[in-house]
């Protein structure tokens, strides 16, 4: 359908909708199905299938979300198309975060690998497999920028940089949507907390955040200028209070910077409840002023547990609260991108094909390669990996996480077969078998108790406890195991379910008796290779003084096992890079590559009593099985205009003996201004392949838009007259800088 002739569609239907019609348009409504029978109630949950059902007949539901299954989606669809004078389908929704059945690494891991072409053929996998069960948009990419690694959603995004966050923005709403809404085996994309999440006071998921204009333009809304200029066809709303104003009921995030600065044509949908809760802030009345002051901000769509507050919206415009312009104005917006999305030409969905798509064993390649690119060697002392497994006649691998197949998919997902699900240990003994003994000892309870997170209701998802499990006998067993072995796998980390929404911790401290059991195994004289399941930074101190070899695999999905044996063995080296500074310890927090430089630098690493002031692992770090030489930085000019470009190049050497990737970033610092401007920020990369001693010059432009910041001072963006240092090299700590300037001759 031609763009007009969507439009001319949406109106003909909405000149014949009732308010109450309109209000149902804009509602979204959870649907738990079964599920909800069994959880009813349970965290929540207190949706009623057979009241969504009743709404559903009377034309007065947009969309759904939580349903996967495509026979169930067919058939509430039918209800709709079928049951209701207008035939308008449901949009149906999901929480598609890194993968449907096939499970990617989580996007913090994705993100590691600083490589965007993989990052949109994941997204592209996981789109594909969405919209053959019948979901058209998944709550997707979540691009809130996370400097506190006490918050557990830093799994769910792109980690501490704008520049690097923008980048994976564009590449997952690419992945998720293709070239425009509407590709087939694609689904509209939805980039989500506009804005400021990460910056949770505290670190606790949901409470305010603070942040300054200047934060809020340089820092956590360049992801989403991103993800809309890739096209975005939608945008969700955050929980928490922006500096005092809740996100959603935020005029100035939803009509001002989103349509009125960005242009933006897409609809808006509320995060759960989020409209609902704007009485909960204290900031709306009741659930009719709720509703109207969301609409009224810029919030299309409500996402509702349960009773919606916009089933008020009826009552608001006959109070006069609401004008119905505005509803109707919501009501084309989401009309228009069903249209888009093709649901009324062809609402339902073929179950046959979807069983046929959900087994592309190519999918399961994607999911593994990306394991393998995100995989980050933080240290390799002595080159102890890779491990030679002709050399080996006994390996150990300890740890319950190296046996846990819901926890190596990570959090926020739902639809896996964790059958096809490869552990550490599986893959460990499948790439060893025939060559070197394997055998595993959890050495720690495979559980922790600790506040339940949101999803513990999901099957398979609450953490099983063994009874009678005997801590210091299976402690001093896995240690009897490493000082029998050649060498010593341990991984450990932290449980999925520690992670994720509403799963902020105080500490980042190895959970349970974890390191004990590190130290005890290391103290054996075993060779110990320590891999680390995570989705945030965890106190390392210990193992980076003592552990010769770190690697973190993150949570890294459905092949993650098959991929960790190929990093361990050495059939791929290791290529990713930190998406984060990785500090010490809790107490540095929040710590990041790109601060100013202050008062006294000449001890800004030694700030603390206790502690130094560096990060343990700096941002951008990450080893391979291979040396990179960088030589011949050079930029094509001294000096341009403010409207001009600076052209840089530098040659990247592989010193090594083998092909390994390097991720060649580019640095920037501003040295005077109107404005204190980060003593380095990140302002481009590149990840390439290079064989044993190959060389490739690698180049980069500077322009206007790489060069401008936003100033608080002339609230505005501005391009300052200075010198400018550039750094480029393997992560932020780079030592190979040239110069130019901006002048205004
Ligand atoms: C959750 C999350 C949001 C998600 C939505 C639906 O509470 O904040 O990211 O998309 O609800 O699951």
């Amino acid at each position: 359908m031609t763009e007009a002739a969507i439009r001319a569609r949406a109106e003909e239907l909405l000149a014949q909708m009732t308010v109450a019609e309109k209000a149902g348009q804009l509602t979204q409504y959870f649907y738990f199905g079964a599920l909800a029978e069994t959880q009813a109630g349970v965290g929540g949950l207190e949706s009623d299938p057979s009241a969504v059902e009743k709404v559903l007949g009377r034309g007065e539901v947009g969309s759904l979300l939580f349903v996967t299954d495509p026979a169930q989606i067919n058939g509430l669809q039918r209800r709709a198309v079928d049951g209701h004078r207008l035939g308008i389908p449901v949009l149906f929704g999901f929480d598609v975060i890194h993968g449907l059945r096939t499970i990617l690494p989580v996007p913090i891991a994705m993100a590691a690998s600083w490589d965007t072409d993989l990052i949109e053929r994941g997204q592209a996998v996981a789109a594909r497999e969405a919209r053959a069960v019948g979901l058209h948009w998944t709550f997707a990419p979540m691009v809130d920028i996370a400097r506190d690694p006490r918050w557990g959603r830093m799994v769910e995004g792109a980690g501490e940089d704008p520049f690097l966050g923008a980048q994976v923005a564009r590449a997952q709403v690419r992945g998720f949507q293709g070239e425009a809404v509407g590709t087939p085996e694609r689904v509209l994309a939805g980039p989500k907390h506009l804005a400021g999440y990460g910056a949770a006071l505290g670190g606790r998921d949901y409470d305010e955040a603070d942040v300054s204009d200047s934060a809020l333009w340089n820092v956590y809304l360049p992801p989403f200028a991103a993800a809309l200029a890739a096209g975005a066809g939608n945008v969700m709303t955050a929980y928490m209070d922006l500096n005092g104003i809740p996100a959603t009921g935020n005029r100035w995030l939803f009509t001002e910077v989103l349509r009125e600065t960005w242009g933006f044509e897409g609809f808006v949908v509320s995060d759960a409840n989020a409209v609902r809760n704007l009485v909960t802030h204290g900031f709306a009345r009741d659930l009719t002023d709720a509703g109207a002051r969301a609409l009224q901000s810029g919030v299309d769509m409500e996402m509702a547990i349960g009773d919606p507050a916009y089933a008020r919206l009826p009552e608001a415009v006959e109070q006069g609260a609401v004008d119905e312009r505005t509803l109707d104005a919501g009501v084309r917006r989401v009309l228009e991108a069903k249209l888009r999305l093709g649901l009324f030409d062809a609402p339902y969905v073929d179950e046959d094909r979807a069983r046929e798509i959900l087994g592309d064993p190519a999918h399961r390649d994607v999911a593994r390669i990306g394991a393998e690119r995100s995989a980050v060697l933080l240290r390799n002392e002595g080159d102890l990996l890779p491990l030679d497994a002709g050399t080996l006649d006994s390996i150990a691998v300890i740890g319950p996480l190296a046996d846990s197949r819901r926890d190596t998919l990570g959090p926020w997902c739902f639809d896996f077969d964790l059958d096809e699900t490869v552990t550490v240990l599986e893959g460990i003994r499948r790439h060893a078998d025939g060559t070197a003994d394997v055998r595993y000892a959890p050495g720690v309870r495979p559980a922790q108790r600790g506040t339940p997170s949101l999803f513990d209701m999901w099957p398979g998802n609450a953490p099983e406890d063994p009874e009678g499990f005997d801590d210091d006998a299976e402690l001093a067993r896995a240690v009897d195991l490493a000082r029998d072995a050649d060498v010593a796998v341990v991984l450990a980390g932290e449980w999925q379910n520690m992670i994720g929404e509403n799963a902020s911790r105080s500490s980042l401290e190895l959970p349970g008796r974890q390191l004990e059991l590190l130290q005890a195994v290391a103290a054996t004289g075993t060779p110990v290779v320590l891999l680390v399941m995570n989705g945030r930074p965890l106190d390392l101190r210990w193992a980076a003084e003592h552990v010769p070899a770190i690697l973190d695999i993150w949570y890294p999905g459905t092949q993650g096992g098959t991929a960790v044996a190929n990093l361990l063995f050495g059939d791929v080296a290791p290529g990713g890079k930190l998406p984060f500074t990785w500090p010490r310890t809790v107490g540095q927090v929040p710590m990041v590559a790109s601060h100013t430089r202050s008062h006294e630098p000449e001890n800004q690493h030694a700030r603390y009593w206790d502690e130094e002031s560096t990060p343990l692992f700096p941002f951008g770090h990450g080893l391979s099985y291979a040396p990179f030489r960088y030589a011949g930085l050079a930029v094509d000019r001294d000096a341009i205009t403010p409207d001009g470009t600076i052209n840089v190049s530098v040659e990247v050497t592989n010193a090594g003996g083998r092909q390994a990737d390097e991720v060649v970033q580019l640095y920037l610092h501003q040295r005077h201004g109107t404005a204190s401007r980060p003593v380095r920020e990140l302002k481009g990369f590149e990840r390439v392949s290079l064989g044993a001693g190959e060389t490739r010059t690698v180049r980069f432009s500077l322009g206007p838009a790489e060069l401008r910041y936003w100033n608080a001072a002339a609230r505005d963006w501005v391009n300052d007259l200075s010198p400018f240092d550039v750094w480029v090299g393997g992560d932020a700590t780079a030592g190979l800088s040239t110069s130019f300037e901006v002048t205004g001759a």
